[in-house]
């Protein structure tokens, strides 16, 4: 049988991306143009600005990975689109190219959940990928921990109570004047510190539930350096770097963990922009060695957004027969199981 080409475009927040994936296992191109130097003088992202941007780089970004992939637009057999959440006028810019595809090329369309999509990374990843497995995707606006009993059939079982826990890595980047994008700023600076030198609060560590809460680590860190600078005290950056990205890690893993055994699965899925940090893969991966589960974590290039994943996620719901109207609309706010169930 011949492979199933799913072409994915992904446009949800700063990143336009699109790929083509055969299978739902390989991708033949994977694309992505990052909006990091348009908003950098911003100091984040600028909604407006970033749906402008998504418009002038989509299509030749959909070209470059038509011709990385080698192929023909006669070979593609359907377009899977990021319906949400993200930012609204950005996914409505992938939305309307998927449509145009769609439409002009009489192919399938297929919505898929930005969440569900960073899962579906773990297919990227390890092909022998199987159910039922415990996700935890960390993202810049999810912290989210799955249960994954099937293809489509995905329950929520643990989430932020209020921040994220890439937006926190976001905003204290910010305070301690690193720049943007955040995350991988802090994790740079955290090599040089040390992960004990400051005392910051892990919260809801004891608590049963699966639901993790950031912002008072947030405000912890905010205060701290506050403090700092009205003493006139010289505040070693990299050690706050590296107790604070310890703090967040070991919520993580306890919290990874603790769903894995609660569930009883042996894989355990890491993944979301969150998951390029070093500090997270390591200790998910010694934890993971300690209990004797199997740890799957896609390589950094499909942790953070990228359109593979969506191709990927796209294909098991075209395996399903499950495609979606040309009326299609965006959803900022659309929540993984309304999608599924
Ligand atoms: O999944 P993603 O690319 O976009 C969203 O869906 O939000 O995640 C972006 C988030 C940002 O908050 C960014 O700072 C964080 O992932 N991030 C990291 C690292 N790389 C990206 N956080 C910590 N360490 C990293 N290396
Ligand atoms: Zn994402």
């Amino acid at each position: 049988m011949n492979s199933a080409l799913i072409l994915g475009i992904e446009t949800s927040c700063d990143e336009t991306a699109a790929s083509v994936v055969a299978d739902g296992r390989t991708a033949l191109s994977n694309v992505v143009a990052s909006q990091v130097e348009i908003h950098r003088r911003f100091g984040g992202i600028v909604p407006e600005v970033a749906s402008r941007s998504h418009i002038e780089t989509l299509n030749p970004v959909i070209n470059a990975a038509m011709s990385d992939a080698g192929i023909g637009w006669s070979e593609i057999h359907a377009v899977a689109v990021t319906q949400g959440p993200g930012l609204l006028g950005s996914l409505l810019v992938g939305l309307m190219a998927a449509k145009s595809l769609s439409f002009a090329l009489g192919i399938p369309l297929i919505a898929v959940d930005h969440i569900e999509a960073h899962i579906y990374a773990g297919f990227l990843e390890e092909p022998e990928m199987s159910f039922p497995f415990v996700a935890m995707v960390v993202s810049g606006g999810h912290t989210d921990l799955v249960y994954a009993a099937g293809h489509g059939r995905f329950s929520l079982i643990g989430q932020t109570r209020d921040d994220a826990a890439g937006e926190c890595f976001d905003k204290v980047a910010r305070v301690l004047e690193l720049g943007y994008p955040g995350g991988p700023l802090v994790e740079r600076l955290a090599l040089e510190g040390d992960p004990a030198a400051i005392s910051l609060p892990r919260a809801l560590l004891e608590d049963e539930a699966f639901d993790t809460s950031f912002s008072g680590l947030k405000t912890a860190v905010v205060n701290y350096v506050n403090r700092a600078r009205q003493k006139g005290e010289i505040l070693n950056r990299a050690d706050m770097a590296a107790s604070f990205q310890a703090a967040v890690v070991d919520v993580l893993a306890a919290k990874a963990f603790a769903a894995a055994s609660r569930y009883g699965v042996e894989t355990l899925l890491l993944a979301g922009g969150v998951a390029a940090n070093g500090a997270l893969r390591k200790l998910f991966a010694q934890q993971a060695a300690l209990r004797n589960i199997r740890f799957v974590v896609p390589r950094p290039a499909f942790c953070t957004d990228n359109a593979a994943m969506v191709a990927a996620a796209g294909y098991y719901r075209y395996m399903r027969g499950d495609f979606a109207p040309l009326t299609l609309n965006a959803s900022a706010d659309l929540t993984l199981e309304s999608l599924l169930s």
